[in-house]
């Protein structure tokens, strides 16, 4: 890529050296230059970068960027470059009521006005936490000035009595044995804490772990950034490139629109079922793909993910944690193997200047225990399926995450292989279902289908993540750890539940869901990606035109503006108003006096 330079004002000239307007000009040198900046410095005809910090005590998931700052502005300096580090609203996934997922959004909105509204001509992202990932890049998506990602990284590999302790996954294998009675609530506690040894993020292959991949695929980061544990010498090195390569990364005038094109997506999609990657990332894709206007659809993880094997032996859908993971290589070696099997788009133009398979020559496996080569894989078809019927339009399934014991008593009767029929049990959302699990009135036996509605974007608010919902104490005692769930919510991406989820269109809008009542018999069918209720046609018809939509109460101002401008999960839980500012938000704003 060439440098475009010569030809080119940088934006932030716009604000210190416009002979045009030399009183603003003047107004905004001064007090840029009373603390940190020198006059020389802010008209130098040198880039100004931003640094999004998502980082604070109040957000842990991503406080490793507050120890990364110095490493990151070193860098920015060496190239020659005005570092401006400013902060971002905190997303912390285990922190904010009632659910993470609603401040994405947010911290969208406030990135896009400090990107368009600052004498900002580049910006590192720093990136962490599940939405920290998709709100960074939703943001430089709609401004589209040079823009890349660097991850804070997960945490250590947590133990557990000789044992890997994964985040999330220790949570749910813990609540069973308390509901089993197999240990105390000290023990549980203990067990939980110790999956969170150090700083870093989610160390299994949660959400946060994905959408850094994903990051990373879509050709958003240096290569190799994804991985590599927070607190490893790699990582201050890896702050440093970052730093030095947004720079060039402005002089080359490369922006999120050069880099995530449809291929880049479909990069993305592949990579996500090979590392065994989370549910939230379709949510989290569509915001991104939307926001700098590529096309994208739900039904693309079928068709185009669904034949990806499982590569990666990371927990939820296998063993190892992050640690084990970055040794084998992490994201570039997984690609290097796809690459070889022909299912990466190698011409995609990435941040490092180089299309991906320049990037990826030479990468593969370090460890085929931990990241297998593709013909050799963990399983085979490790994708998504994107089911549809008289419930909702669409909802995925994890398939990865199905054990052989869940398949072998839902989707295995001869004749009758990928589908079961069953009684629906129904809860409204989940203060509901912990009232109500354990009331042996319900009959929720071996073979029920638990449901759970009014948890998505609009019914929460935000889409909480409770549709890997535990069968009752009686069942789980019968050694019975899955029931197979549904909802119009999502689960944590830590979660080894093969659930049906992000239902859409969500109940408390009409989608289907809202219709069904306990004791229904419902129908999966993985063979035509479909689920129906088994209710006759005029009594659905019935129910529909009885139907009232619940009363949403909002706690905050946030919460109705949001419910007023979400979609659905399927297209992305994006504030839809917003999707079409890509060409105002990229233009100079106006002066401010
Ligand atoms: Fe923040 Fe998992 S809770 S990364
Ligand atoms: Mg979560």
């Amino acid at each position: 890529m060439s440098d475009t330079r010569a030809n080119k004002r940088f934006r932030s000239q716009e604000w210190f050296d416009n002979p045009n307007n030399p009183g603003m000009t003047a107004l905004y040198v001064e007090r840029y230059q009373n603390q940190s900046f020198t006059r020389e410095e802010l008209q130098s005809e040198r880039p100004i970068i931003g640094i999004a910090n998502t980082g604070s005590d109040l957000a842990p998931c991503n406080k490793i960027h507050v120890f990364l700052m110095d490493r990151i502005k070193a860098g920015i300096r060496e190239a020659g470059g005005i570092p401006m580090e400013f902060p971002v609203h905190p997303i912390q996934e285990t922190g904010k009521r009632p659910t993470a997922a609603l401040d994405r959004n947010l911290a969208y909105l406030s990135l896009v006005e400090v990107l368009h509204g600052y004498p900002i001509d580049g910006v590192v992202l720093t990136t962490g936490c599940d939405k920290t990932t998709p709100a960074m890049l939703m943001g430089a998506a709609t401004v589209d000035i040079p823009a890349i990602a660097l991850n804070g990284g997960p945490m250590l590999d947590g133990w557990w009595q000789g044992k890997r302790a994964g985040s999330g996954m220790i949570v749910w294998e813990s609540r069973r044995l308390l509901a089993e009675g197999k240990i105390d609530y000290e023990e549980f506690m203990a067990r939980v804490c110790s999956s969170a040894p150090s700083l870093g993020h989610c160390n299994t292959m949660g959400t946060a772990s994905t959408m850094n991949a994903m990051a990373e695929a879509l050709g958003m980061s240096l290569t190799g950034n994804s991985a590599i544990p927070a607190p490893f010498r790699e990582r201050m090195a890896m702050a440093y490139e970052t730093g030095k390569r947004i720079v060039k990364m402005v002089y080359e005038d490369l922006k999120p629109s050069d880099i995530m094109t449809r291929q880049a997506f479909e990069n993305a999609i592949v990579v996500n079922a090979a590392i065994g990657g989370s549910t939230n990332a379709p949510p989290h894709l569509q915001a991104v793909a939307r926001h700098i206007g590529v096309e994208l659809n739900v039904k693309d993880w079928e068709t185009i993910g669904f034949d990806v094997p499982l590569m990666v032996n990371m927990q939820p859908a296998g063993e190892y944690l992050g640690e084990g993971f970055f040794r084998a290589g992490g994201v570039p070696a997984v690609m290097g193997e796809l690459v070889k099997a022909g299912r990466i788009h190698t011409e995609s133009m990435t941040a490092t200047g180089n299309e991906m398979g320049a990037n990826l020559a030479g990468c593969e496996s370090l460890d085929r225990d931990v990241i297998t080569t593709y013909d050799k894989p963990l399983r085979a078809n490790a994708g998504f399926k994107v089911l549809s019927g008289n419930l909702f339009d669409s909802a995925l399934m994890k398939t990865s995450v199905i054990s052989d014991d869940f398949r072998k008593r839902f989707l295995s009767e001869p004749g009758n292989e990928g589908m079961f029929e069953a009684r629906a049990v129904v809860f409204e959302g989940p203060e509901d279902y912990h009232d109500r699990v354990n009331d042996p009135d319900l009959k929720i036996d071996e073979k029920t289908i638990l449901f759970i509605r009014g948890v998505g974007c609009v019914g929460y608010p935000g889409s909480a993540e409770v549709v890997n919902m535990l069968p009752p104490d009686s069942i789980i005692r019968q050694g019975i750890n899955h029931l197979p769930t549904v909802g119009d919510g999502r689960q944590s991406g830590t979660s080894e539940s093969p659930s049906i989820l992000n239902a859409s269109p969500e109940s408390v809008v009409g989608g289907g869901l809202a219709y069904l009542q306990t004791g229904d018999r419902v129908r999966l069918d993985l063979n035509s990606s479909t689920m129906n209720a088994l209710v006759p046609e005029d009594e659905w018809d019935a129910r529909i035109a009885a139907w009232e939509p619940p009363e949403l109460v909002n706690q905050t101002p946030w919460q109705e503006i949001y419910r007023t401008h979400v979609g659905q999960l399927s297209d992305g839980g994006c504030l839809e108003l917003a999707t079409a500012y890509q060409k105002v938000a990229r233009t100079i704003p106006r002066d401010n006096h």
